[in-house]
């Protein structure tokens, strides 16, 4: 993967709540370098509807994003004429902020007459622990997100194969879901980390989804209603520092379980090569998760790795390097490439077993 001259991309990403823009370069290293990583986050004008409205996340891509991508060009100290490729996430996500991005990124690579890679939003997290360590393909990849709970057998740019989704929830939607039902506000992943800390996981019971069932599958609608129900009229802080541990507790467990029966199906394809754990996603940025996963590498004896904080949420620098091992490839593409809402990386699997049925949401991950 690694170009014979250095590929330098400016990458833009506006699939959701974060207006972002970051300058990567690959080659003449082990590991990309990141020149610059601008992210302008929305949450404070999403706050006061404890969500994402997508309409006002669209809008607010609009206004910042020449500024965010000038000042990603400008703290990387590069030029216009310096640039390789403009790579932009094309999906799946808002359709409405994907279009700001994207068009905004065509916009650039025609002025510019630089290619244009149009990435999936997914495959930017898969690649974003390579921009920390040189980790080499394929690997194994817990794919945990607001959006987005997936196992890929991660093979190469462009060839993931999905070995297990969530039917319902993703699990940074459990986490917002019910951290929102304890008053921690939008989004409430690290609220509810910290309200976790020192809490007694023991002392309620939580349905234990999936246990014991066969498949690399995620469910945590059934957790969801259950500590929603236990949330309403909660005030103690000891109830809420318990239910919030117990809440943390249960989904560590069911992504260390799934994750271990994917090692699995993932050591029978790979033989005893090739024992790599990775863990992406805004949850991977949750260290109950860091260590119970890392602590289930060990005993697998798979090595396990995870994105720095900063890059385990939505940024540009995941979407930069996407595009410049594509670019690497000579995978480009036209500048009337749509922007796709439903986007899975795996289009195979997801079009012979759906997790989410047509009519209801499409094939979402
Ligand atoms: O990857 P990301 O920025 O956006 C999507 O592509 O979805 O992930 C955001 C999600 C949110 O649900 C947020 O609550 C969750 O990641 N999150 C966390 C933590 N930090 C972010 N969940 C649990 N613990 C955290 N420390
Ligand atoms: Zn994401």
């Amino acid at each position: 993967m690694t170009p014979s001259a250095p590929l330098t991309v400016l990458g833009l990403e506006s699939s959701c709540d974060e207006t972002a823009a970051a300058v990567v370069r690959l080659g003449g290293g082990d590991c990309a370098e990141i020149l610059s990583n601008v992210v302008f986050s929305q949450i404070a004008a999403h706050a006061p509807y404890g969500g994402v409205v997508p309409e006002i996340a669209a809008r607010a891509h609009v206004e910042v994003i020449d500024e965010v991508a000038r000042r990603a060009l400008a703290e990387a100290s590069v030029g216009t004429s310096d640039l390789d490729a403009i790579a932009a996430t094309a999906g799946p996500g808002l359709v409405g902020g994907v279009m700001v991005g994207l068009a905004f990124g065509k916009a650039m690579a025609l002025a510019l007459d630089l290619p244009l890679i149009a990435v999936n939003h997914l495959e930017g997290h898969a690649v974003s622990a390579r921009l920390a360590r040189p980790i080499p393909y394929p690997f194994l990849l817990l794919l945990v997100s607001g959006g987005h709970c997936q196992l890929l057998d991660v093979a190469g740019v462009g060839a993931s194969k999905r070995l297990g989704s969530t039917i319902d929830d993703a699990a940074g939607e459990a986490f917002d879901k019910i951290g929102a039902t304890l008053g921690l506000g939008y989004p409430a992943g690290p609220a509810l980390e910290r309200l976790a800390e020192g809490g007694d996981p023991g002392r309620f019971e939580l349905p234990r989804s999936l246990l014991g069932r066969a498949g690399c599958d995620f469910s945590f609608s059934g957790l969801k209603t259950a500590a929603a129900r236990l949330a309403a009229g909660m005030s103690a802080e000891t109830d809420r520092r318990d239910l919030a541990a117990a809440v943390q507790a249960e989904i560590v467990r069911q992504l260390v379980d799934r994750t271990d029966r994917a090692v699995t199906v993932y050591a029978a394809a790979h033989g005893g090569a090739d024992r790599r754990l990775v863990v992406a996603g805004g949850v991977a940025a949750n260290r109950a998760v860091r260590s119970g996963l890392s602590e289930l590498a060990g005993r697998q004896g798979f090595s396990f790795d995870s994105p720095p904080l900063e890059l385990c949420t939505d940024n540009a620098a995941m979407i930069a390097l996407a595009g410049a091992e594509r670019l690497a490839l000579g995978l480009t593409d036209p500048l009337d490439v749509p922007a796709r809402p439903r986007w899975p990386l795996d289009e195979a699997a997801a079009r012979l077993r759906p997790t989410h049925l047509a009519g209801r949401k499409g094939a979402k991950a």
